[in-house]
């Protein structure tokens, strides 16, 4: 189903470390954290203060052991979190220079502590090599985690192995992920978790008319598809509808991005891949919550019958839309995405996109914007990241700026034509086709690509939001 990854387990306290490296964690003044005492122990505190290694985080050093091959020690800060866990797993398991890891780094005994481990390991491990032709791939191969317990550990690696696959997904060239093939892939991997995939071609989106899609499909010669995922676990009695953009490969269309601002664009269909692969976590998972994923996928290109600034197009529900930058293509598509989620009347709605830059300008690169219809919503949005270990930030559905979109000639237009506060006019854009129930926007424009590899994160696409959505669906199915 997924790329190679590395194979994490839970261990005994003793389990064999000949041959492994042994991963323990140092705080600050040199302090080892609980677990990792015994191994430290074996360390000349000498040789640390010649390596210049004081347990500051990201700091990482290998010293021998007299059973392990090696012993890995890695800086975890002024304090342990999870956070410092998650992170410091994420800088050894790229340092580990055998087969095999032992990490003593979840022997705090707190489950947290565990799926940090994991994360870190699985997600920090983490290599996209299918268009390298060397044999420069890590050495390591497993990882035991000692003190983890086996639902944890297996709960975690579940998460994980999800939000690698909208890694994959993302990292794959945008010519070799076309609307129809990138719909396969989604569907057989859907399928394989018993999740129900049911694909639309272009007959089936026009007969539907979803003139918004079809719009931005306009000016590319690959048709458009949209993927609709459908998970009915037998205990379920609440409903999320998930929406994700996907634009495969966004050219701004005629309203033409300059080159560095398109270098990235292969990630625009990153809310598909993100919502896709959230609802094949929670389906192996076995989470007892009702899941809808609807994923709209196009390029936004530039051909010959491509959509005009001043177009204007109908989407399948709410107000018709004057075009007047076909780069504000997300929210055009994100419009009949919402508007087909309203017909399964979920509890709760929520679409993913690397929606504007402006996110990003807010908040930088590391963090998402959640936007929440109400502030229980949001609330739930931000717990549920919390406790995934990702970052995201409240922005306000300021309503004051609604009447920057309303148009001439249309019911709405895309854009507000000033450049202040472009994140929240896009999510009050999409307010309007969400419906009345409870919904939040995730604009994942900033994180979805990380720029450098530190901790769990691994230089391009981060697949932030998979471990969040699990969450609010664990959530939801406690709540029951
Ligand atoms: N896909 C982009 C947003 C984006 C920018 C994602 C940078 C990731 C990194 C989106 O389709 C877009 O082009 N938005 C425009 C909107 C504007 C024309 C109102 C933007 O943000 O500039
Ligand atoms: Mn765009
Ligand atoms: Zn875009």
């Amino acid at each position: 189903m997924i790329g190679e990854t590395l194979e994490v387990r839970s261990a005994e306290a003793g389990v064999d470390v000949d041959a492994a490296t042994l991963i323990a964690g140092v705080m600050e003044e040199l302090e080892p954290v609980a677990g990792s005492e015994e191994a430290f122990e074996t360390v000349d505190e000498s040789i640390l203060e010649a390596a210049g290694f004081e347990g500051k985080p990201g700091q990482v050093v290998t010293l021998p052991h007299p059973e392990a091959k090696a012993l890995l020690l890695v800086g975890l800060g002024e304090e342990v979190s999870f956070g410092s866990i998650r992170e410091a797993s994420g800088n050894a398991i790229r340092r580990v220079k055998t087969n095999r890891a032992v990490s003593l780094l979840a022997r705090v005994d707190i489950d947290e502590a565990t799926r940090a481990v994991v994360e870190g390991s699985l997600l920090g491990g983490y290599q996209f090599r299918t268009y390298k032709t060397d044999d420069n791939g890590l050495d390591v191969e497993s990882v035991d985690i000692v003190g983890g317990n086996d639902e944890e550990v297996a709960a975690a690696v579940l998460a994980c192995e999800a939000t690698i696959l909208a890694r994959d997904w993302v990292n794959t060239p945008a010519k070799d992920k076309s609307p129809e093939t990138l719909a396969g892939l989604i569907e057989a991997a859907a399928e394989e978790a018993g999740v129900a995939a049911e694909i639309w071609d272009r007959e089936r989106i026009e007969e539907e008319k979803l003139g918004a899609l079809l719009g931005v499909a306009a000016g590319s010669d690959r048709d458009p598809r949209v993927v609709v995922l459908e998970y009915r676990p037998d205990a379920a009695t609440s409903h999320v509808a998930l929406v994700g953009k996907g634009i495969i490969f966004d050219t701004g269309g005629l309203s033409l991005k300059t080159a560095n601002f398109m270098e990235e664009m292969k990630d625009d269909m990153s809310g598909a891949a993100v919502v896709s692969a959230a609802i094949i976590g929670i389906a192996r998972l076995g989470l007892p919550v009702n899941v809808t994923a609807i994923a709209p996928l196009t390029d936004n290109a530039v051909g010959g019958d491509a959509t005009r600034p001043g177009d204007v197009l109908r989407p399948v529900d709410g107000p018709t839309i004057e075009v007047l930058n076909t780069d504000a293509e997300g929210r055009l598509i994100l419009a009949d995405g919402l508007g087909l989620a309203k017909r399964y009347q979920p509890d709760l709605t929520i679409d993913v996109a690397t929606l504007t830059g402006a996110a990003a300008v807010a908040l930088g690169k590391e963090v998402a914007a959640v936007f929440g219809s109400d502030s229980d919503v949001s609330s739930q949005i931000l717990e549920a990241a919390s406790r995934a270990g990702e970052e995201f930030w409240e922005l306000p559905l300021f309503g004051a700026y609604r009447k920057s979109i309303d148009s001439n000639v249309a019911d709405i237009k895309n854009i507000s034509g000033g450049r202040y506060g472009g994140a929240i006019v896009a999510a009050l854009f999409l307010k309007e086709y969400a419906g009345d129930g409870p919904w939040a926007h995730l604009d994942i424009a900033g994180p979805a690509r990380s720029q450098e590899t530190t901790g769990e994160f691994v230089k391009g696409a981060s697949g932030v939001g998979v471990r969040t959505l699990i969450e609010v669906a664990r959530s939801m199915a406690r709540s029951d």
